[in-house]
């Protein structure tokens, strides 16, 4: 039973964390009237083109389609942005953080070039330099250093092994890596003879940024080259202080290379700001792109101030085929220190224009336009990916993600008054969410012993809730068309707050993505289920 004060007190922030949600929703609609106005459009709603390449290989517009509501929908229950999306019935896709949704247009569009292209067949289609053009501002980098690759795994392969590591040399990853993350640590480890060392990450109460660098810093030795971490952590949500530990790394002379699966798409990034040397990233999650589609975004400068690039609308122009330029702002670099030797490992042209060769990093180099060169691609899903970014871009990626993280701690306070603030797995605060928790995922445990996030488990204990945390996941989508996660995972025990859970005793938490198409009412309609399915509180 809930005590009275802690509904008292639990009713105030929820009450809170809807205002907050109304005003993010309502800064989404004043962008969109904004737009409108500024582009002349009428009631019909925002009208957006999207970026394609065309049969003969050079970049065209394609179609425009109605993308955004109509200023009311958040009032009426629906997301901001609910109209671009459509799903089956009464769905409730609640697990953006393993795929996500693409907006209608876009799956329209994909559809069209698929069939223009299955009735043309079109080998080494070009344009990807002005796809690179489009999509790079909106990530705070250089067209340059970003490129389109086919998956966050992809992206963390390329660049492990691109990098000359030496048998002992020593890269610092953490307990909480995703699959993807912890077989190209252990290929390193296993191939080239690198020592692996663990950093714990530490979750709900014993979570503090402060905690994450010391337990970076004390595993910091002479041998140690890279850093590895993936954030938001795919487990918990957990947003790491992603700057100070790449800043951190740069000052000790390490590589950092981050698994950002969960950025693009939820999350305004800047990644020359955030100072890493390699981020890996998702298209198809919360980016919203088609399946197989990722970023890798390489640092290939280290220029401190904020500079106007020029940079070309032709793949070929690196190689000396004349090329019309764009000019593309770029923000400074926080980390200012040498680029790292780096190899390509998967293109069709190592070599040209000595672009990479050797691993010789020159800051003049189009190194992207190497990287992306890896074979026929695939053009619908790359137009798509880029049709997904401009979208993102026009609606404005800080309000996207404003909206996110508002809905998301309207999530948690509803968790927080029911199950309480221990049952997330990280810190809840009344009113803005800390930093950690600036996320839409949201990682809450309702199993353990006094729906405790930290509590410790036996091996019993740990397998049972598994079992019962898998049912509660498979009642969800079976009887309530919900779908959410569950996962395993090591959290920081209760009774020795330094510690995590050892293997055989994880806990398995339920994890809910929010993504921009829901709204609160959607939160209310998982709370509810959730009331259901789970222990009583
Ligand atoms: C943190 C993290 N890294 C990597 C991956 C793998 O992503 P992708 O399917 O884009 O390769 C995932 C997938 O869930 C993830 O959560």
């Amino acid at each position: 039973m809930l005590s009275k004060t802690r509904i008292e007190r639990g009713q105030g922030s929820v009450q809170k964390t809807r205002d907050a949600l109304d005003e993010a929703a309502s800064r989404v609609d004043n962008a969109r009237r904004d737009f409108m106005k500024l582009f002349g459009y009428g009631s019909a709603g925002l009208m957006m083109g999207g970026l394609g390449v065309g049969p003969d290989g050079e970049p065209s517009l394609i179609g425009s389609a109605q993308a955004g509501g109509d200023g009311q929908g958040h009032r009426r229950g629906r997301s901001p942005y609910a109209n671009a999306f459509q799903f089956e019935g009464n769905l409730l896709y609640m697990n953006i953080g393993t795929t996500g949704a693409s907006p209608q247009q876009v799956v329209r569009h994909l559809f069209e070039d698929y069939r223009d292209i299955s009735r043309r067949p079109t080998a080494y289609f070009f344009g990807q330099q002005v796809m690179r053009n489009t999509i790079a501002p909106g990530f705070g980098c250089d067209p340059y250093e970003l490129v389109m690759s086919f998956n966050t795994t992809d992206g963390l392969w390329r660049t492990v092994m691109g990098i000359p590591f030496q048998p002992g040399d020593e890269v610092i990853t953490t307990n909480m890596e995703e699959d993807a993350g912890i077989s190209a640590v252990n290929i390193l480890a296993d191939r080239f003879g690198v020592v692996l060392r663990h950093v714990n990450l530490p979750t709900n109460d014993a979570y503090s940024d402060a905690e994450v660098m010391a337990r970076f810093a004390a595993e910091l030795t002479p041998n140690t080259r890279a850093i590895l971490f993936s954030s938001p952590v795919y487990l918990t949500g957990a947003r790491l202080p992603e700057k100070a530990l790449c800043l951190w790394a740069a000052q000790n002379d390490l590589i950092s290379i981050v698994d950002g699966a969960h950025g693009p798409g939820m999350l305004a990034l800047d990644l020359h700001d955030m100072g890493c040397d390699f981020y890996a990233g998702a298209g198809h999650k919360w980016q919203c792109g088609p399946g197989q589609t990722g970023f890798l975004y390489i640092r290939n400068n280290n220029h401190p101030e904020d500079r106007v690039v020029q940079r070309p609308t032709s793949d070929l122009a690196p190689f000396g085929v004349p090329s019309d330029t764009v000019d593309i702002p770029i923000p400074g670099y926080s980390n200012t220190n040498p680029l790292p030797t780096y190899y390509p490992t998967n293109t069709l042209i190592y070599g040209a224009a000595g672009i990479l060769k050797d691993g010789v990093r020159n800051p003049d180099h189009n190194i992207a336009a190497v990287l992306q060169l890896v074979g026929n691609g695939s053009r619908p899903s790359q137009n798509a990916l880029t049709e997904t970014c401009m979208l993102w871009d026009a609606w404005g990626r800080a309000d996207i993600e404003d909206y996110v993280i508002a809905l998301a701690q309207y999530l948690r306070a509803r968790i927080a008054d029911i199950w309480g603030s221990q049952s997330l797995s990280m810190p809840f605060t009344d009113g803005d969410p800390d930093p950690v928790a600036r996320v839409g995922l949201t990682s809450f445990n309702p199993f353990s012993p006094g729906a405790d996030y930290n509590a410790d488990l036996d091996a019993a204990a740990s397998a049972a809730q598994r079992a019962q945390s898998s049912a509660a996941v498979a009642t969800l989508r079976d009887d309530y068309d919900i779908v959410v996660r569950n996962n395993s995972v090591p959290h920081s025990l209760r009774s020795d707050p330094t510690q995590n859970a050892a293997p055989g005793t994880f806990s398995s938490p339920l994890r809910i993505s929010t993504h921009l198409f829901h709204s609160y009412r959607d939160v209310d309609r998982v709370v509810d289920a959730l009331i259901e399915v789970t222990p009583p509180a």
